[in-house]
């Protein structure tokens, strides 16, 4: 099973796609991670992609397209979950494209609509885990015990550098330009199904599982 989770900035991509991967043990292909780990290493690619982040603007169309190919190759039998890809129209027409070379296919696109003003509040309270990197937020979606990761027991987190109130206004406008036009890309190919977004996680993850299962 492959599919595509789409949506805006604190969407709640991250969330949902954590949930898919291990509900279905799909290989959770997450290109936000994936850049923010080469930057973590300070790679060549993240040394290219390290301000470009930190202004809320999107990485080249090239960089990502490669990115994605060598991983969908090493994607689990079971299939992927892309969370943040494709995130422009050429993004997606190249998606296509390799999957076809690839013999594979699309199962679901899944948007995640939710208000821009939700999301300012979803993304100014995340948090995450330091060691494993499970997602969190101060209100809706704290830690069992306070202080200490549900996932791997860990008690240091950290924010994201992009979360700045200034630089969420960017992602916000970049989305609305760059990435909102691969709607009715997938509309039209008769591939995507909308959910509603602003529910409570637990009623997302719910619409997801009676969708894909
Ligand atoms: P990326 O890491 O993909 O960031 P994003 O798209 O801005 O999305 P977020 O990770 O902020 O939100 P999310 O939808 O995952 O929400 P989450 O589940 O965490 O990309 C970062 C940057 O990398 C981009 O700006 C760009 O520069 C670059 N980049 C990445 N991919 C690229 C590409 N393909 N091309 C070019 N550039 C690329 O949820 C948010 C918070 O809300 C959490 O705290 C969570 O606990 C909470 N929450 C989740 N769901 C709910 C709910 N239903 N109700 C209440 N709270 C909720
Ligand atoms: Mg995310
Ligand atoms: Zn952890």
């Amino acid at each position: 099973m492959n599919i595509i989770l789409l949506g805006p900035p604190g969407a709640g991509k991250g969330t949902q796609s954590d949930h898919l991967r291990d509900a279905y043990g799909l290989t959770k292909l997450a290109t936000g991670d994936m850049l923010r780990e080469a930057v973590a290493a300070g790679t060549e690619l993240g040394k290219k992609a390290k301000d470009i982040m930190a202004a809320g603007g999107l990485v080249s169309d090239d960089i990502m397209i490669g990115i994605i190919r060598e991983a969908i190759r090493s994607a689990s039998k079971s299939g992927f979950i892309l969370d943040g890809f494709p995130r422009t129209v050429p993004q997606a027409e190249a998606l296509d494209a390799m999957l076809k070379e690839e013999g594979k296919a699309l199962n679901h696109v899944i948007e995640l609509k939710v208000d821009d003003e939700a999301l300012v509040a979803r993304i100014s309270g995340r948090f995450s885990c330091a060691k494993c990197g499970a997602g969190y937020h101060d209100h809706f979606k704290q830690p069992k015990v306070a202080g200490v990761c549900d996932a791997c027991g860990h008690t240091e987190f950290t924010r994201r550098a992009d979360d700045k109130a200034e630089t969420v206004a960017k992602r916000l406008e970049a989305y609305h330009a760059q990435t909102a036009p691969i709607i009715p890309y997938y509309k039209a190919k008769g591939a995507l199904t909308t959910l509603d977004g602003m529910a409570d996680i637990g009623q997302v993850t719910q619409a997801i599982d009676a969708l894909v299962s």
